[in-house]
């Protein structure tokens, strides 16, 4: 196992810079994802750790040490991508070695490794088959096999479940999980999907146009976005944002949104809004913490289009002329064009700058 260090890393194709100097210490052991929009410079930035790309500027470090002019297989990392071409006229069993007999790996080593890898992915009884008499998740599993066997210091995936439906996805995502609490190698996940990055990683690492937004613990990177663009990309649907202004009648603090309305600050972060008082500022509140119940502070809305999803019933609607979603339990008598009084949940809005789109509270 190693540590991986990216050290104000760029990536520039001719004269177009992708990734714009990042920063990324990576422990041994530990589960990084790289999550963000198509586009974001998430590949490139694994590819560029893989040794797939060259770096134009700054340091990677794998183990402490540089690794900018390695080739690839000098550099001790194993990597899964989306598109795993097995060889189709091999059997499971010699699609996983593949690597190691290139390597003159000894025969006997081989047959133990193989051994152990297909117990821990499951593969025992399929290891004579061919890859078209495979299902889509065993294959995948064979592609992680041939990764997993060479025990790497550090494994690298490139959106390794996108091409797996919906359910195998999440069957796929919750096997890796486990096969990381086995076998805990330093891995970098690279996904644009934030729900596969939640639940997969020790800490999230979320990108926008080349640059890094945040890095923190799923559950941190939800309750503390430090960004607009986090609070929006993460949570599904993500963060509702309104221009609204602080205003101080002395006796109550309250939020004025652009239809008129207003909501009341709750007498325990007060100080914290006090602050922002006079200033304009962008309200920020998650679908979930609209409620149907009668809370104290509530707005008036009506219902647009009503997403009835079983678990929950997300509810659209325009606020002054903002789109947001609610999403309220399930309620099998909200219609579309129907008036609601939502409460808001004003322990857990945001406030954020509009010019800078930090998040200020
Ligand atoms: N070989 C290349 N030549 C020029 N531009 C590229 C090349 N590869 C990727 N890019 C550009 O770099 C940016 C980041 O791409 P990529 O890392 O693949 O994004 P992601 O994996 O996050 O979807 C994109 O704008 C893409 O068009
Ligand atoms: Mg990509």
């Amino acid at each position: 196992m190693a540590g991986v260090t990216l050290d104000k890393v760029v990536k520039a194709y001719n004269q177009t810079v992708t990734v714009h100097g990042i920063d990324l210490e990576i422990a041994e052991g530990e589960f990084i994802v790289l999550v963000g929009p198509s586009g974001c410079g998430k590949s490139t930035t694994l590819r560029m750790i893989a040794g797939l790309e060259t770096v134009t500027g700054g340091e990677i470090r794998i183990d402490g040490k540089r690794v900018n002019d390695l080739q690839p297989g000098e550099r001790d990392i194993a990597m899964v991508f989306q598109n795993y071409a097995l060889y189709p006229h091999l059997s499971v069993a010699e699609n996983i070695v593949f690597g190691l007999k290139l390597r003159k790996v000894p025969k006997s080593d081989i047959a133990e490794r193989l051994k152990r890898t297909a117990e821990v992915l499951g593969l025992d009884e399929l290891l004579d088959r061919k890859p078209r008499q495979l299902s889509g998740g065993q294959r995948q599993r064979v592609a992680m096999g041939r990764a997993l066997i060479r025990n790497p210091s550090v494994f690298l995936f490139d959106e390794p479940l996108s091409n797996l439906d919906a359910k195998l996805r999440v069957q796929m995502r919750t096997e890796i999980k486990a096969l990381h609490a086995r076998i805990p190698t330093t891995t970098v996940y690279v996904t644009h999907d934030q729900v596969e990055a939640m639940t997969l990683a020790d800490r999230v690492v979320v990108m926008n146009k080349g640059a890094i937004e945040q890095i923190a613990p799923p559950e941190e990177l939800y309750l503390k976005p430090a960004t607009r663009f986090v609070a929006g990309f993460i949570g599904s649907p993500g963060m509702n944002f309104f221009p609204s202004s602080i205003e101080d009648s002395g006796e109550a603090l309250s939020l004025r949104l652009s239809d008129g309305q207003s909501l009341v600050v709750p007498a325990h972060r007060v100080d914290l809004f006090r602050k922002l008082a006079g200033k304009p500022a962008l309200l920020g509140i998650r679908p979930e913490h609209f409620a149907l119940d009668q809370g104290p502070v509530a707005i008036d809305i009506t219902a647009g289009l009503v997403e009835p999803l079983g678990m929950e019933t997300l509810v659209h609607f325009d606020l002054g002329n903002d789109p947001t979603v609610a999403r309220l339990l399930p309620q099998s008598s909200i219609r579309s064009g129907a008036k609601l009084r939502l409460s808001v949940d004003m322990n857990r809005v945001h406030l954020l700058d509009p010019e800078t789109d930090l998040v200020l509270v």
